[in-house]
């Protein structure tokens, strides 16, 4: 699918004042730093369209982004970032839950994950919530320029490894990086596919 147009729609505190829920939509979450809003950059190929920071916790809102006036892209805040206090850190956890569950247009959630990090509780435990919510999820691996291809396999098998623990079979997995844009074309092929056009 090509991106004609990436517009910015609105940022919200509460899943009841985000757009009207017209078109599919599709959101990033996973914990902070781990690349969601650079990775929407990527997609739309906006370096500046959602905003980025080398210090966790720059997303705050649920920003909602029309792609092609048909479908949304929604930018979430992080959870569960170590170096910060845990009330802090999961400070956002029950406006992401609210957005997820109540969004009856939600296609798709891209759960991402840190490429170079070993399978961690809190991102666990979210995709366990939206297996019980009956949600449809994927995981991406992040930041993959920064480790090498024999490494990334590595942890991606190890993360398989954890999920077989959990799940039956595994969600589809894509591998990301906002830099060499790998996985870009995968993420908007999947979502064409869904979207059905
Ligand atoms: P919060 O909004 O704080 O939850 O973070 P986020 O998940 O939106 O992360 P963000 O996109 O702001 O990126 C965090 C940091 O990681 C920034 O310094 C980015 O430049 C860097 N980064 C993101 N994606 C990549 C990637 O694919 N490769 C590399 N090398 N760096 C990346
Ligand atoms: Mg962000």
């Amino acid at each position: 699918m090509k991106i004609k147009e990436a517009v910015f729609v609105m940022s919200n505190t509460d899943a009841e004042k985000c757009p009207e829920p017209k078109v599919p939509e599709y959101a990033f979450i996973g914990r902070s730093n781990v690349g969601k809003s650079s990775l929407i950059n990527a997609i739309t190929g906006q370096k500046k369209l959602a905003k980025t920071s080398s210090t966790p916790g720059k997303t705050q809102l649920i920003n909602h982004f029309i792609i092609n006036d048909e479908w949304y892209l929604c930018d979430l805040p992080g959870y569960g970032y170590a170096q910060i206090s845990k009330t802090a850190r999961e400070k956002f956890m029950p406006m992401i839950r609210k957005y997820i569950a109540s969004r009856e247009n939600l296609m798709n959630t891209f759960v991402l994950i840190d490429i170079r990090h070993e399978p961690q509780k809190n991102d666990l435990e979210f995709m366990a919530w939206l297996g019980e919510k009956e949600l449809a999820f994927s995981i991406v691996f992040t930041k993959s320029d920064k480790l090498g291809q024999g490494k990334a396999s590595k942890n991606i098998a190890i993360y398989k490894r954890e999920l077989k623990k959990q799940w039956e079979e595994c969600p589809p997995i894509f591998i990301s990086s906002s830099e060499t844009r790998q996985g870009v074309k995968d993420i908007l092929d999947y979502i064409e596919d869904i979207n059905g056009y």
